[in-house]
């Protein structure tokens, strides 16, 4: 594949997919928007017009179906960002038809399912498949993460991270929250103090009457890593005031903590501060560009992708899962993962 553009196939054209595809199409050069596909046919198309194509003209085709998206031979690389339910069996024919996948988080619906991905890839013995965990290739956390291993803070001992939404976007359940969005704050922590959750703890409660009683809107997951260190990260999703993600990291010898970026400063009615928005989508487009590219750039040069790995998807799922555990039954769960295969170990 060496120098040759990369083309890729984007399946689901909703909000990240076309996030995703608008990035590919205007800012990727070593990548050529080859396909589209998505459950309405018609967002797919109304997505390939917007980028110059469907059919024939400069810009995606809309294909009819995922299968035949990844079997097509104008795909070389496959982008899922369809709903998380799909994810496993997407990634999986991703691998038997022995083509490289990028796939939004999480990977799976389950530890489970996630293991029997890993155990194929690990079969096949080559890494095709990557993760959209994008906080890897955010300005703020790689930067944090550069302080870390400079060894400027001492020994990192304790992550702590906050994860605020507006509105919960699809459910408000403690269980849905902590395998849909935590896995962002679970891979922060594990790949910012660099090691796995040995134990979780989880406890929530619903934050307003209008809330379904089963709603568990504000979460506080507590994590021991495998050497004893420690994390913990605040989930709301119905925050109100807007979307907001930082982390910190605290040290033998020194703290730093990620800003977000705030490009403006507002001066009104004796107030000074920063706007915060509610669109999720805006404060890490440049993660998710970064991400895309590099992935993209790892293909084309046949070099291993730098961001998560199948193996990451199923360690935050089995974490996720053991949280889910510890906040119906109150009280602190054990991780425990299979022995990681030797094509993650690099
Ligand atoms: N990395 C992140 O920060 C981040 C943020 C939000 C969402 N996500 C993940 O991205 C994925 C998509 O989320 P979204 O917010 O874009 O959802 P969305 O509802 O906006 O879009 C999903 C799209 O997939 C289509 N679709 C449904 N079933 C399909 C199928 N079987 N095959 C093809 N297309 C299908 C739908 O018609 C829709 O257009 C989810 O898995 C979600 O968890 C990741």
């Amino acid at each position: 594949m060496a120098s040759a553009r990369i083309r890729l196939g984007v399946i689901g054209a909703g909000t990240m997919g076309s996030q995703h595809a608008r990035n590919a199409r205007r800012f990727v050069s070593a990548c050529e928007l080859a396909a589209l596909q998505d459950l309405d046919r018609g967002r797919a198309e109304r997505l390939a017009a917007e980028l110059g194509g469907a059919n024939g003209a400069d810009g995606p085709a809309v294909l009819s179906s995922p299968e035949e998206l990844i079997a097509s031979s104008a795909v070389d690389a496959v982008l899922v960002a369809a709903p998380d339910a799909f994810h496993a069996e997407l990634v999986l024919a991703c691998l038997a038809a022995g083509k490289a996948v990028l796939c939004e988080k999480p990977l799976a619906s389950s530890p489970e399912e996630a293991l029997r991905l890993v155990e194929a890839e690990a079969g096949a013995g080559r890494r095709l498949v990557s993760l959209g965990f994008q906080r890897r290739f955010d300005p703020a956390h790689a930067a944090l993460k550069a302080l870390a291993d400079s060894g400027a803070l001492g020994r990192p001992l304790l992550w702590k991270g906050v994860h605020r939404n507006a509105k919960a976007a699809y459910d408000s359940s403690g269980a849905f929250i902590l395998a849909n969005s935590a896995g962002h704050d679970i891979d922060s922590s594990r790949w910012l103090l660099g090691a796995e959750v040995a134990e979780v703890s989880v406890r929530g409660l619903r934050s307003r009457e209008e809330l379904p009683e089963s709603s568990r809107d504000l979460l506080l997951v507590q994590m021991i890593m495998a050497d004893g260190r420690l994390a913990s990260a605040e989930l709301f999703v119905s925050a109100d005031y807007g979307y907001e993600v930082s982390a910190e990291l605290v040290g033998q010898r020194g703290s730093a903590a990620t800003a977000q970026p705030d490009r403006v400063c507002l001066r009104s009615s004796g107030f000074r501060g920063s706007p915060v928005t509610s669109d999720w989508t805006a404060p890490f487009q440049e993660a998710y560009l970064a991400e895309l590219a590099a992935w993209i750039e790892t293909l084309r040069d046949g070099r291993v992708f730098p961001g998560a790995s199948a193996w990451d998807g199923y360690a935050a799922l089995a974490v996720s899962a053991a949280a889910a555990a510890s906040l119906a039954e109150g009280k602190p769960r054990a991780v425990a993962l299979v022995g990681k295969p030797r094509i993650y170990s690099n």
